[in-house]
């Protein structure tokens, strides 16, 4: 059973980030919210709590470790020790917070851009300097560039923050380039945490491998930051998971601020622990099976109106990565885009220098949406190319 994007008029009434930043004459595909009525289980686990008035503290035990273990479980093969988890607010904090610990101030850290932007201020944030190792365009695909990682870590690099799935492309990096990846952190003494917010979205028959689970390497030098949160639309309600797989790094993770997890959002454990649960299976397949079209209707739809567009269908996620450049709308496309269409996209060069010329499109929305945004776009195609000379 296929799950359907709500209509334009009842997106209106929300009032988070992608439903207030622009005005009513902007169709907003930018940040990654998704556009879907929540899981059932989700609506029902906080209407429960809201009718209790349970909006306290988050409790110190809560079943949200199990019902992650038991996802990973089902929808991975893995299964995560549960005591090796501690949830925190979101999964930047989570980032932050383990690396924090396990770098020096000034410290590089590898970075694979193009990278989901916040990832540069994370570093930052954490004390670190980010050491920009691109993606591999191998022409069909994008893969880690194992051989400039390794020589980061050999000049000094003490960790790798790896996007897997990786936003914006949409690609899954396989167990043996993970695996490989672990090993050369080993061997220079570097800690990869892998941020795998996403990792729920990947398509069936992709061959998804948690970080953790890509061999022993990973499970002594490696953290997961995850999260119920992109996959169900939970942003809002602040709750992700640390999970590690070794003594060291989880007593690493047992050793940060009691703070830290106090920090979980109530709301968002219970969320999620519905989200996780065997019982929100269905609805996640349905909503895959709604992204499997939707990620082919943005092949669909760019052929047939801007056919210099050049797209690959993404593995994971609802996020499109689309290289304009052959239009001719210059390094930063979605500001004409936003301009002259009305329509809002994520703006390409946010995602490093490798982002000029392209845009994000978010497409975990209903296919309307979709068509009209675009059409927009070729609509306004004329005007952008008048405003760009
Ligand atoms: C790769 C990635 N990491 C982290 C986040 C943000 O997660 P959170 O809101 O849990 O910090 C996002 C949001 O889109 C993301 O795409």
């Amino acid at each position: 059973m296929k799950v359907e994007a709500l209509s334009l008029a009842q997106l209106r009434e929300r009032s988070s980030e992608k439903w207030r930043e622009y005005p009513e004459d902007v169709l907003p595909l930018f940040v990654a919210e998704t556009d879907f009525p929540l899981a059932p289980a989700v609506t029902a686990a906080l209407e429960d709590a809201v009718r209790r008035g349970d909006t306290g503290y988050v409790a110190s035990r809560t079943p949200l470790a199990a019902a992650y273990a038991g996802f990973a479980q089902r929808r991975f093969g893995w299964s995560p020790d549960p005591t090796r988890m501690r949830s925190t607010a979101d999964v930047s904090m989570g980032i932050v917070e383990i690396l924090r610990r396990v770098i020096q101030p000034g410290e590089r850290v590898v970075v694979n851009p193009p990278i989901y932007p916040p990832f540069f201020d994370l570093v930052d944030e954490a004390g670190g300097v980010v050491e920009r190792v691109p993606l591999r365009d191998t022409g069909s695909g994008w893969e880690l560039d194992l051989d400039a990682i390794g020589e980061a870590l050999a000049d000094g690099a003490r960790a790798v923050l790896l996007c897997n799935p990786h936003n914006p492309t949409g690609a899954v990096p396989s167990a043996h380039s993970l695996d490989a990846l672990a090993r050369l952190a080993e061997e220079h003494g570097a800690t990869v945490i892998s941020d795998e917010i996403h990792a729920p979205l990947v398509q069936p028959g992709t061959g998804y491998t948690p970080f953790l689970a890509s061999g022993d390497a990973a499970r002594r030098i490696g953290y997961a930051v995850t999260s119920a949160s992109k996959a169900f639309n939970l942003a809002g309600l602040k709750c992700a998971l640390m999970v590690t797989a070794s003594d060291p790094t989880t007593a690493v993770v047992r050793g940060l601020p009691v703070e830290v997890e106090w920090r979980t959002g109530q709301f968002g454990m219970l969320a999620a622990v519905a989200a996780l649960s065997p019982e929100s299976d269905e609805w996640l397949d349905g909503l895959l099976a709604t992204l499997d079209e939707n990620r082919r209707l943005v092949a669909d739809l760019l052929a047939r109106h801007l056919p210099e567009a050049r797209y690959r269908i993404p593995d994971a996620g609802y996020l499109a990565w689309v290289d304009l450049t052959d239009l001719g709308w210059g390094p930063n496309p979605a500001k004409q885009i936003l301009r002259q269409a009305k329509v809002a996209l994520h703006f390409g060069p946010a995602f490093g220098a490798e982002g000029a010329g392209h845009v994000r499109i978010n497409f975990g929305t209903s296919p309307e949406i979709l068509t009209q945004a675009i059409e927009r776009i070729a609509r306004a195609r004329a005007t952008i190319d008048a405003a760009q000379r």
